[in-house]
């Protein structure tokens, strides 16, 4: 049932290829230079006189939500706001009909998110639901909807469930910024030829898996990290932070890179290891000079880089590779290494990666 892995978490991870091209198989339609949703083309208006996205989420998908919150900003110009769920339903948060509410969840069942969508229903918002697991109770519940099509996830730190649903999110704002006018034909052209090719590119980011796990051999017994990531990536660093924590039990701490100098920088000397996602595309100089303030601390920089790059390579203890694309699909590259990452610590660590404590793969209780 592992298909030959050691855990469900590898399987999924390497499942990624395939779950990102079955999530937009059927819906990128390239030589037609369209993307097809049903959800979203029977609702288009909903979209299109929305006042304001806000997206309600949980964990993971949380930080899938905010990586949409770029995207959706970036290409289709609509304001977005990024919420815990938790936290929006016990607000008193000002919601009208002229919102739209996307309540991103892999299982379907988070129950903050449930009661999150409940709440904007009955302030009259059209609520959204990207989800995974089918006939779900947030798929139920919303609007309407589209699926990830990621298959199952087993393993409780989520991996392919991200991808996927940043994959969902890409091709709504892409079909929006399409309907709004807000992309040229061309660049939407360009998007669709590079999203096409996400699956071989994360084919060959897996390919680094025996590098990262000299790295994670490392670190393995430190008990801090830090993960920095500007622009698209600064959701990723939270990412890899959320995922190291939760199945090595080491405190880790994601953060946007310029946000380094306000406090956290405090915390570096040599024995901290510091991951850095500084691809070329998306502020790479404003990172590098992040990465050289880092150096001047003796931290210990693990760089999340593009192919061939030459700079952080100079400066960084190791660089992890990850082939280039447009800066907005880069997090659906960068997170590979970092998944990988905290994968093989916990195994080091003789920790039950598939099943960490205290946690349970949908928290239906708030
Ligand atoms: O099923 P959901 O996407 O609603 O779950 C939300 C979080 O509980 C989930 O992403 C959690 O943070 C994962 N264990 C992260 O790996």
């Amino acid at each position: 049932e592992k298909g030959g892995f050691d855990h469900f978490m590898l399987k999924e991870i390497y499942e990624q290829p395939k779950a990102i091209n079955d999530t937009y198989r059927g819906r990128l339609l390239r030589e037609d230079a369209i993307i097809k949703m049903a959800g979203v083309e029977d609702n288009m208006k909903k979209f299109l006189n929305a006042n304001r996205f806000i997206i309600v989420a949980c964990g993971t998908s949380w930080h899938a939500g905010l990586v949409a919150e770029y995207i959706f900003e970036d290409l289709a110009r609509i304001p977005v706001e990024v919420e815990y769920a938790s936290e929006f339903r016990y607000r008193n948060p000002i919601i009208t009909e002229k919102d739209v509410v996307i309540a991103i969840s892999q299982s379907g069942e988070t129950a903050d998110t449930l009661a999150a969508i409940k709440l904007a229903k009955s302030k009259g918002a059209f609520v959204f639901g990207v989800c995974n697991v089918v006939g779900s109770s947030i798929a139920r519940e919303t609007d309407a909807g589209a699926y990830t099509h990621a298959g199952p996830e087993i393993g409780v730190a989520s991996t392919k469930a991200f991808t996927t649903q940043i994959t969902v999110l890409t091709l709504i704002a892409l079909r929006l910024a399409r309907a709004k006018g807000t992309i040229s034909s061309s660049d939407f052209r360009h998007y669709l030829l590079e999203l096409e090719m996400i699956p071989k590119k994360v084919e060959k980011a897996l390919k680094a898996d025996a590098h990262i796990k000299e790295i994670a051999y490392i670190y393995k017994d430190v008990s801090n990290f830090l993960y920095l990531g500007r622009g698209y990536n600064f959701p990723v660093a939270l990412e890899g932070a959320l995922k190291l924590k939760e199945i090595s039990y080491i405190h880790a701490e994601g953060y946007p890179a310029a946000e380094m100098k306000h406090g956290p920088i405090a915390l570096i000397d040599e024995n901290m290891p510091i991951v850095v996602i500084a691809t070329k595309t998306g502020h790479y100089d404003k990172v590098v000079s992040n990465i050289q303030e880092i150096k001047s601390r003796k931290g210990k920089i693990i760089g999340i880089v593009t192919e061939g790059d030459v700079t952080v390579r100079e400066l960084a203890d190791h660089v992890i590779e990850v082939p280039d694309t447009l800066e907005s699909l880069t997090p659906l590259l960068t997170t590979i290494p970092l998944q990988l990452l905290s994968y093989y610590i916990a195994v080091m660590l003789g920790k039950n990666v598939d099943q960490p404590r205290n946690l349970a793969k949908s928290v239906t209780v708030e």
